[in-house]
């Protein structure tokens, strides 16, 4: 499986803190937005990324990740020429993707909560359909809205609705089988002219195949859309991570309990970043493995 990070769009509703940057790579924080959907792909167990940005700002996440290989993955980087919607990362990532299945999340979602590797884990597994999670929120008009049966089954799916069927948003986490790109090609344009992921889900739903997970109150779904919801964003890493001492989306310590890098490179990683609480934590879990005291 490959994962896609989808991080481009305009930010106009930052404006005017997006105005000379790109949304997914403002602070979080004590690190960049695209670190927490980087951290979900990690988590996943995948290792082949592909970061889709816009062209004024791909150099960037280039610049931030390089090939990926110090974090022990793999990133490839493609343009989207202009914000045409969710479902054209796969257009865009179609040669990205070749005949494997696809995960998409998108670069300003943030997610965190017990039990989600396992939770990443059966999404992955399963060989055949698509996989969105559900989550319950106060106004689902703002989000892809999901209407299930009693048997947990999908029978609606409707993005944005002015009248949510129920109060289940669909989150930007999604597992498709590798029929993804070919399904993304019949997408057309919606009434607001993008190529819907909403459209691509129902799709899956008509074909009997969409699986929806629901994330229970042990899950936080964080949303970075305006300024106030932003700045609530980093409020709550801040405290989660003081509280308890341990990061929020830290990819080296994630690679380095994936298998992905080495005791010597999560230590490498560490003393790159050693001035930070973030270079600290990784510093503790090298000495921790090295069977040293810190
Ligand atoms: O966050 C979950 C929601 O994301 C879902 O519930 C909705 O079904 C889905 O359509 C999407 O809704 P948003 O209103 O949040 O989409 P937005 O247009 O804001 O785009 C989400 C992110 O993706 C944003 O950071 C910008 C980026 N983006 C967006 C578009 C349309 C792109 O990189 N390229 C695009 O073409």
């Amino acid at each position: 499986m490959r994962g896609i990070i989808l991080a481009g769009g305009t930010g106009s509703r930052l404006h005017p803190a997006t105005l000379a940057i790109n949304k997914q790579l403002l602070p979080i924080y004590d690190k960049p937005m695209i670190y927490y959907p980087m951290a979900v792909l990690m988590m996943a167990g995948i290792t082949e990324i592909l970061i889709i940005s816009s062209p004024e700002y791909i150099d960037n996440y280039r610049r931030l990740f390089e090939d990926g290989s110090e974090i022990g993955i793999e990133i490839s980087y493609a343009v989207q020429p202009a914000p045409e919607g969710l479902a054209q990362a796969f257009l865009i990532g179609a040669d990205f993707l070749g005949d494997q299945p696809a995960a998409l999340i998108l670069g300003d979602n943030i997610f965190h909560g017990s039990g989600f590797i396992e939770l990443l884990a059966s999404a992955r597994r399963r060989k055949s359909g698509a996989t969105v999670f559900a989550y319950q929120v106060r106004d689902p008009s703002a989000y892809g809205v999901v209407e299930l049966d009693a048997a947990g089954m999908a029978v609606s799916i409707e993005e944005k609705p002015r009248e949510p069927k129920s109060d289940l948003a669909v989150t930007g986490l999604y597992f498709y089988d590798n029929r993804v790109v070919e399904l993304a090609r019949r997408v057309t344009p919606s009434a607001r002219g993008e190529l819907e992921i909403t459209d691509l889900n129902r799709m899956y739903m008509e074909l009997g195949e969409l699986h929806v997970e629901q994330m229970g109150r042990g899950y936080a779904w964080l949303d970075t859309g305006t300024h106030e919801s932003l700045i609530e964003a980093g409020e709550f890493v801040r405290v989660v991570q003081n509280r308890t001492g341990m990061q929020i989306a830290s990819l080296e310590e994630i690679a380095f309990q994936q298998g992905f890098i080495n005791v010597a490179q999560l230590r490498k990683r560490g003393e790159l970043f050693a001035k930070t609480e973030y270079g600290r934590s990784l510093l503790a879990l090298a000495d921790k493995h090295s069977g040293l005291k810190r």
